[in-house]
């Protein structure tokens, strides 16, 4: 079913006529627009509408039916571009990834995960490190750690690895970033993690990079089982890119007004970038038992569950972080076993503890 608003047209022009799309399973969205002029001076607004499918049919139906009024559609108004929301890029992308790696070597499909800090030293790095040491070491599977952060990332430093190359190598010389170029340019930690460092430059990568990311990214997928990416704690161009490839982005925050506060923005524009907002796990770092924001209070200002906490062990982490040792080849301290946890949990080694129902009220104070 269709319906749909129109606008007169201008007949004498010969504008460019463009269908934007906003994509989904029990409805999709679309509207048109024609420009013309130099630059495409004077836009004007022609239709809009959402075609429908009926609840009651299975998702194929729904998607044929869709598909149906899309094509009637694209007949009548003929439109010389089509535009798609980002979110189903995304996702295109991300399938596209996995299928082209799985059908190229028989390899299992590659897991993004994307490490996004609520503000810096929320222990974004931290958690990131340690994460893909266990994911490496308990898996014993192809695993890379890229530093996306712009500007002296630290993730080598962590790992107490002095790196040869940089994400600036990887990027610009992708023309030759097969399998072999890349086991050159990444630093191998002794548990197997391969490692990206952040560049040396301030201001890169920046929004010119962003192309180069993705494809490094797509690049990533097709080698390694484990993508772990530490984006840093702001979203930039580069960030986005990252975003839209994840299977998961795990917002780090810290039990603190700031923190919380900053987390709740940056999982806004998660989801007005269209970038999946329900792929955003929360992991809680630095937390004891004396907090005065209790982890329900937290869950409710955010309206996600709290995936995992970190305790917090200053003296752990930072004797890990001087030393270059990560936190799970240390002493078996409690953080050290929460990380082990939380990978197993991933892998399926340990059931998931069940996460309480999504909330949707906010704390005043936030
Ligand atoms: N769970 C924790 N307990 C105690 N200190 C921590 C913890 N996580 C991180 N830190 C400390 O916080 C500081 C910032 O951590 P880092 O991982 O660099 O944060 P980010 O990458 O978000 O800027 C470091 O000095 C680190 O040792
Ligand atoms: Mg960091």
């Amino acid at each position: 079913m269709r319906a749909s608003s129109r606008a007169s047209a201008d007949e004498a022009a010969k504008p460019l006529r463009i269908l934007g799309i906003d994509p989904g399973t029990l409805r999709l969205g679309y509207g048109v627009i024609e420009c013309a002029g130099n630059g495409a001076a004077k836009v004007e607004y022609v239709e809009c509408g959402v075609i429908s499918a009926s609840a009651r049919h299975a998702r194929a139906a729904r998607l044929a039916e869709i598909g149906r009024g899309l094509r009637d559609l694209m007949a009548e108004l003929r439109p010389d571009a089509v535009a798609m929301e980002e979110a189903f890029h995304g996702a295109v992308r991300r399938t596209a990834a996995r299928r082209e790696a799985a059908s190229a070597s028989a390899k299992a499909p590659c897991v993004t995960q994307v490490f996004l800090g609520a503000k810096g030293g929320a222990g974004t790095t931290t958690v990131a490190v340690n994460c893909a040491v266990e994911l490496a070491r308990q898996s014993k599977r192809p695993t890379v750690i890229l530093d996306l952060k712009p500007s002296l990332g630290e993730v080598a430093l962590f790992l107490g690895v002095r790196p040869r190359f940089t994400v600036l190598d990887a990027i610009e010389n992708l023309h030759r970033l097969d399998k072999d170029f890349l086991k050159e340019l990444v630093s191998r930690h002794k548990t197997g993690v391969d490692i990206i460092p952040a560049s040396e430059q301030f201001d890169r990568p920046n929004a010119q990079d962003v192309g180069a990311i993705e494809e490094l990214l797509r690049i990533l997928t097709r080698t390694y089982d484990y993508v772990i990416v530490d984006a840093g704690n702001t979203i930039n161009s580069c960030g986005i890119a990252a975003l839209y490839a994840a299977d998961t982005v795990y917002l780090v925050t810290n039990p603190d007004v700031p923190s919380i506060r900053n987390a709740q923005r940056l999982v806004e524009r998660v989801r007005q970038l269209g970038a999946g907002s329900e792929r955003v796990k929360i992991l809680l770092n630095r937390t004891s038992e004396n907090l005065l924001i209790t982890p329900q209070q937290i869950e409710t200002a955010l309206g996600y569950a709290i995936h995992h906490s970190f305790t917090s062990d200053y003296r752990a982490v930072s004797t890990a972080l001087n030393s270059g040792v990560p936190l799970t080849l240390s002493n078996g301290c409690v953080i050290a076993s929460e990380f082990d946890s939380f990978t197993k949990q991933f892998l399926g080694v340990m059931p998931e503890a069940r996460e309480p129902e999504k909330r949707r009220t906010f704390l005043g104070l936030l």
